[in-house]
């Protein structure tokens, strides 16, 4: 059964990981296609995967000018949207004595105060009964040494669902977090430091995890699919997490 069918989505990051997987789910569930990234080489190669209908769109983040033209375009194909997942997000390891202003900036403008304004400005477009959801993580309670700005750029997001889920209920508008442990991406370990580093931060990951194994894409795509369907009508400033246990307490 198609859960989406006649649906308008919207999914920032669109183009890789998390974010591909679940605009491949909401395609297959019937729904309709916009989706944001920065790279030209995964966007042309998602316009082949989700085919010639998506609307694809080279957009930064963190800019408030590309938003507005990405939500203009979404307004001019498709007249609405009925679900916006704000997913694009950045994560650059740096021990906290070495973040620069710069780092700070830049990983805020795109984790934070582009998801913000993302949702913000899809606002006018955003039917009732819609649903947006909030890719945050599990950092957002439990921290990440070396990831100070990301997590708490991520706390900051899983505090602005609950307020947005306040404040849009009224107009019918439920606002959901998704909570991702580790799991297997493009972006997952694309860091400027050595692979052998990455590669025994992923063991280190994969030993402390009860389901000892990072997590797909498409089982946190699962979770998105949820969100924006009227199976979870009922849900509204919850948080799925979809970490194979990693946040539990030992
Ligand atoms: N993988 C994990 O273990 C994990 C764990 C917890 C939370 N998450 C969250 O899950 C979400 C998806 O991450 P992922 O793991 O799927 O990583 P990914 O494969 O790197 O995907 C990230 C997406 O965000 C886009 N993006 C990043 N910076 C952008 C910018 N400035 N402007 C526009 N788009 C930008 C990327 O586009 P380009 O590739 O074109 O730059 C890409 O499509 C993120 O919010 C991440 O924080 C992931």
């Amino acid at each position: 059964m198609q859960k989406l069918a006649d649906k308008t989505a919207l999914i920032t990051g669109g183009n890789s990981g998390i974010g591909l997987a679940t605009a491949k789910l909401f395609s297959a569930h019937g729904a309709r296609i916009a989706i944001t990234g920065r790279n030209p080489e995964s966007l042309q190669q998602a316009q082949e995967i989700l085919g010639e209908d998506a609307l694809v769109m080279q957009s930064e983040a963190g800019r408030l000018d590309d938003i507005d033209n990405a939500m203009a375009a979404v307004r001019e194909r498709f007249g609405r949207l009925d679900v916006l997942v704000a997913n694009a997000a950045v994560a650059l390891p740096t021990p906290f004595a070495q973040v620069t202003e710069a780092q700070f900036d830049d990983i805020n403008a795109i984790n934070y105060k582009g998801v913000f304004f993302t949702i913000q400005k899809a606002l006018p477009l955003l039917s009732a009964g819609a649903s947006v959801i909030v890719t945050t993580s599990i950092s957002n309670q439990a921290g990440a040494p070396n990831f100070s700005v990301y997590a708490a750029g991520k706390a900051a997001l899983r505090s602005l669902v609950q307020s947005l889920a306040l404040e849009l209920i009224d107009r019918g508008i439920r606002v959901n977090a998704i909570s991702p442990g580790p799991i297997d991406t493009p972006g997952f370990g694309r860091w400027d430091i050595p692979q052998e580093a990455v590669q025994a931060i992923r063991e280190e990951f994969v030993r402390r995890s009860p389901s000892k194994r990072f997590g797909r894409a498409d089982e946190v795509a699962q979770a998105a699919l949820f969100l924006a369907s009227t199976d979870s009508s009922y849900v509204v400033g919850a948080e799925i997490v979809v970490d194979g246990g990693f946040s539990l307490p030992l």
